[in-house]
């Protein structure tokens, strides 16, 4: 190549941000000279050690990292490598100061891969409670139980996927495609999760919004590319990362995928700029496992720690690890970088701990067997590795109440709640056990009985597993109802014969199920393939009802799937959305079905007729050859019921069955008398000034030879990663035939720089989240609600919003409240509407903007039933 060229690609490289090589990076170059590109963003900001709810903690950090060597640092941010101690992700121990590795471990609905632990419900079902409280209390349980296996980072909670597109297999996980929601959802989880001394972990950091082409591999060579616009961006999938941020989240995991074509691990525009400078975030970023493509690059882009360690499963090297002891001993990543991540991961751990001493792992994700190697990978150090240790407590309890208060009574025209029935027929294998058992499918990757949890990564074993068949027929024999089941979706002629008889309430059970791309279960390879049920649902339910006048619905899914042909059946006299409940499943939906629990859940995303409605979809051909495919996020903010309000009210696409928000209860709720205050806050200041000069705790010796492994007879474990050198030779301890490019040569200019730096006009200063004016309330809204019915119940007043301007959404939700009313009885409903509330994100000033016009505010029980309407003065 002529140096010319040399130069140019050089230039080029650095604008695209660390692109996984010199030479992936040529092969592409001419693909996307059109498409969009990641904008450099350096130095990696340094924490700052008096930041709003750090400050204790960054003390300890500094005292402890103050006493660190370089290769401590290293081990503190370098994962052992995959299967190398207990959990699915492990650090280096520092033993000379008494600090035993930090364990990571799965997470989403329960430690995962052990025993004796509960299974909760999902983010989703989750969200649908719309309850703060239930959802911090689910957090607080989870990270208890992490604790009491010796979980150190619990990895989780989950706001990407947002669920752009309902097929995506991992949006069970996560809460909402609405970001108020999700936001929320975050936030309380994460209070919960630290409050019980375990680090929280928001993920997948960002715009991980499906499961195909997520990592690089036959037929891609490079990931997909999500493409996002700077304003979709701020106003969409990071707003619930902020409020992560702003709850004093202590870690967030990059994702897999690229955006702008840069990897998400060492992408410096959104670690560096809008995660730790304009939200501010004080916690570490970790990589999601083998996310990280390069060593110094991403260690400049804004990386703290590498999960599991090793450049893939295994290999015994890493980008880290050695490569990062060379890295800042040769310069190319300055000293105050190391020392930053080494502050960061501690901090966030003394903001959850108060002691280094730490009681030991008692669990291996590995095997279940109580003795067995310590060291799985290297079949090493022989001992007692599992302690069974129970750590459920009481959850149970609240695992049942989540879920019956997480299900949404979509329909009913009248034959909830049962009443002592007078026979009951229970139909379809979602209502009954997995034949081989609810653990059989390794991290729960088949479709068999009743469907608790969706598959893959967030998944834990269940200790048992409450089937809808086994609670009903317990309640039906209390009742001294008769009662049957047929557990088949394909007993077509049986099912008629009982479901035709006389005096039957006939209850149909039917699931879809999605999870994460490692496992594909029957053609889904993580993404859902369709809307639909799975296994002959919908014929199963059409078949019931053409014989049955009362037949109740209910469905267990990984969110939306098609109801159109038969919702408005009126022999379907009911349908329920149980979500994925946990292992109470089957005591969670009797508990609603006999009024026990009087239907709460609100439907966290719309139910619309079509797929097609939904707008943006999942791709599932690659679309740029075998570079990465390109996924253009060109609708925007308008994903869920933004996009179906979008659409032209006479569109057949504008049809929803049942509203983000909605659901019913047994009983009824008036809504009146809105009533807006507006507040006197301070004007909105852009933040002003610059950081402190880059920190640095603790020198060291720049010769190679102090950083040799300790003695020849080091028990070296195989695979294992340290970060120590195997030579004294820098170039031959690297194992790298590239090595020897300098900083200069190879980074964008500023990726070393100490200086002190220009605060952000967004960023909050001290205060994580952002610009602390966002947070202003610039209005009180009130509404009352009465309870018009019978019964006590439980109503979700909701907040929206229509903002001035062009290319707004018809109404965006910015409140919400769980209520308990008492029959007759009126509450006052309460929103704080705040700056960001109102706020659009001005790409060209780079600040949030409050638009001069009309904003409508309306209250109502769903984004399509607004009852109350008013105009914030
Ligand atoms: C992606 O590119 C768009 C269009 O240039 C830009 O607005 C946005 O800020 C970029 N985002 C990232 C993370 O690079
Ligand atoms: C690094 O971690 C490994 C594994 O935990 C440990 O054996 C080693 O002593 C640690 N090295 C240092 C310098 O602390
Ligand atoms: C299990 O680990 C927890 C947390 O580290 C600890 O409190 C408990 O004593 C351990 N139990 C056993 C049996 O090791
Ligand atoms: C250092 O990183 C390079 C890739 O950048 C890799 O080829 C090499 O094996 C790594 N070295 C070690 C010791 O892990
Ligand atoms: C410094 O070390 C890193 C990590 O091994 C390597 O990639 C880079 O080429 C080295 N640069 C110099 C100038 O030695
Ligand atoms: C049971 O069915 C019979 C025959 O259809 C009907 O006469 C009777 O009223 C029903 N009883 C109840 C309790 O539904
Ligand atoms: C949708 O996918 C599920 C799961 O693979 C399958 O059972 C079902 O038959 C599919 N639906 C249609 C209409 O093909
Ligand atoms: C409703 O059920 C009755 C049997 O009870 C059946 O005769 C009728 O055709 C069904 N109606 C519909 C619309 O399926
Ligand atoms: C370092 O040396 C040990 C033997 O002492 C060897 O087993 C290991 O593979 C070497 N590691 C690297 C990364 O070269």
């Amino acid at each position: 190549m002529k140096p010319a060229a040399a130069l140019l690609c050089l230039a080029v490289l650095a604008l695209a941000v660390g692109a996984s090589s010199v030479d992936t990076h040529h092969r592409q170059l001419d693909q996307r000279a059109a498409l969009e590109r990641s904008a450099p963003f350096y130095p990696s900001p340094w924490m700052n050690p008096d930041a709003d709810g750090w400050k204790e903690a960054y003390a300890e950090a500094k005292k402890f990292v103050s006493q660190m060597t370089l290769l401590e640092k290293v081990n503190l941010t370098t994962g052992i490598g995959w299967a190398s101690e207990q959990c699915v992700g492990n650090v280096g121990a520092i033993p000379r100061l008494g600090l035993r590795s930090l364990c990571m471990q799965d997470a989403p609905v329960g430690v995962r891969g052990t025993d004796f632990n509960s299974v909760f419900p999902s983010g989703q079902t989750a969200a649908a409670t719309f309850d703060r409280t239930l959802i911090y209390r689910r957090g607080f349980a989870m990270g208890k139980e992490a604790k009491g296996k010796g979980v150190n980072v619990l990895l989780g909670p989950v706001a990407g996927p947002l669920g752009r597109m309902p097929a995506a297999g991992r949006n069970w996980e996560g809460f909402s495609p609405d970001p108020v929601l999700t936001g929320v959802g975050m936030a309380e989880s994460i209070k919960g999760i630290q409050d019980a001394g375990v680090i929280a972990c928001a993920k997948h950091f960002i715009a991980n919004e499906q499961e195909h082409f997520r990592t690089p591999g036959d037929p891609v060579k490079e990931a997909l590319s999500s493409n996002i616009d700077d304003k979709t961006m701020h106003e969409l999938y990071l707003w619930p990362f902020a409020d992560a941020v702003r709850a004093g989240v202590g870690s967030v995991m990059c994702s897999y995928q690229q955006v702008n074509n840069s990897y998400a691990c060492q992408n410096s525009k959104i670690l560096n700029n809008l995660l730790k400078d304009e939200l501010g975030f004080q916690g570490f970023v970790m990589s999601d496992w083998s996310a990280q493509h390069t060593g110094v690059a991403s260690a400049v882009a804004g990386l703290d720690m590498t999960m599991p360690g090793d450049t893939e499963f295994n290999t015994g090297i890493s980008f880290w690890g050695t490569n990062l002891t060379l890295g800042v001993l040769n310069g190319t990543v300055p000293a105050y970088r190391i020392d930053d991540m080494a502050m960061r991961i501690m901090a966030a751990f003394f903001k959850v701990s108060k002691s280094i001493e730490l009681d030991p792992i008692n669990f291996s994700f590995w095997t279940s067997d109580t003795y067995g190697p310590l060291h799985w990978e290297a079949k090493k150090d022989y001992q007692q590795i599992n302690y069974h240790v129970d750590v459920r407590a009481d959850h149970g309890n609240l695992i049942r109440e989540i879920a019956a208060k997480g299900t949404v009574l979509l329909k009913n025209t009248g034959s909830l709640p049962l009443k002592k029935p007078k026979f009951v027929a229970v139909i379809g294998e979602d209502a009954g056990p997995n034949p081989n058992g609810p653990n059989s499918c390794g991290d729960r990757g088949c479709n068999s009985g009743t469907l608790g949890v969706g598959w893959g990564s967030g998944t834990a074993n269940y200790p048992y597993l409450v089937t809808p068949d086994a609670a009903l027929q317990a309640q039906a024999v209390q009742d001294g109802s008769r009662y049957e089941s047929i557990l088949s979706n394909y007993a077509t002629s049986q099912t008629q014969a009982l479901v035709s008889q006389a005096n039957v309430t006939a209850i149909v059970f039917a699931n879809a199920n999605s999870g994460e791309a490692y496992i594909t279960v029957d053609g889904n390879m993580g993404d859902r393939k369709n809307l639909t049920l799975w296994n002959n649902g919908d014929a199963l339910i059409k078949h019931v009802a053409a014989h049955c006048a009362n037949t109740i619905v209910v469905i267990h899914s990984v969110g939306p799937v098609l109801l159109t042909d038969w919702h408005a059946n009126p022999n379907i006299t009911a349908i329920l959305w149980a979500g994925l409940p946990g292992q109470e499943s089957g005591n969670s939906i009797t508990d609603v079905l006999y009024g026990k629990v009087n239907p709460a859940g609100r439907s966290p995303f719309t139910w619309g007729a079509t797929r097609e409605s939904y707008g943006p979809d999942i791709m599932y051909t690659p679309n740029n050859g075998a570079d990465a495919p390109q996924q253009d996020f060109t609708e925007g903010v308008f994903i869920d019921y933004r996009h179906f309000d979008r659409t032209p009210a006479t569109s057949p696409d504008n049809k929803v069955l049942y509203p983000f928000g909605h659901g019913l209860s047994y009983t009824s709720f008036s809504y009146r008398n809105l009533r807006i205050t507006k507040s006197h806050p301070s004007t909105y200041t852009p933040t002003t000034g610059q950081t402190a000069k880059a920190p640095t705790f603790g020198a060291f010796s720049p010769n190679p030879k102090d950083y040799l492994f300790p003695s020849d007879q080091f028990p070296y474990l195989r695979h294992f990663i340290y970060p120590y050198l195997n030579s004294s030779d820098p170039r031959t301890a690297s194992l790298d035939p590239h090595y020897g490019q300098s900083a200069a040569q190879f980074l964008p200019p500023h990726a070393t720089d100490d200086s002190s730096q220009p605060l952000l006009r967004a960023s909050g200063g001290r205060s994580p989240g952002g610009n602390r004016g966002l947070y202003d309330v610039l209005w009180d809204v009130t509404a009352e609600v009465t309870n018009t019915g019978k019964i006590i119940g439980e109503e979700v007043p909701q907040l929206y919003l229509s903002l001035p301007g062009e290319g707004q959404p018809k109404v965006v939700l910015r409140g919400f409240e769980k209520v308990r009313i008492d029959p007759g009885q009126t509450v006052e409903f309460r929103v704080r509407v705040t700056r960001r509330d109102v706020s659009e994100w001005d790409v060209g000033v780079q600040d949030w903007v409050v638009r001069e016009g009309v904003k409508r505010v309306w209250v109502g029980r769903s984004s399509r039933e607004l009852e109350l309407e008013g105009v914030l003065p």
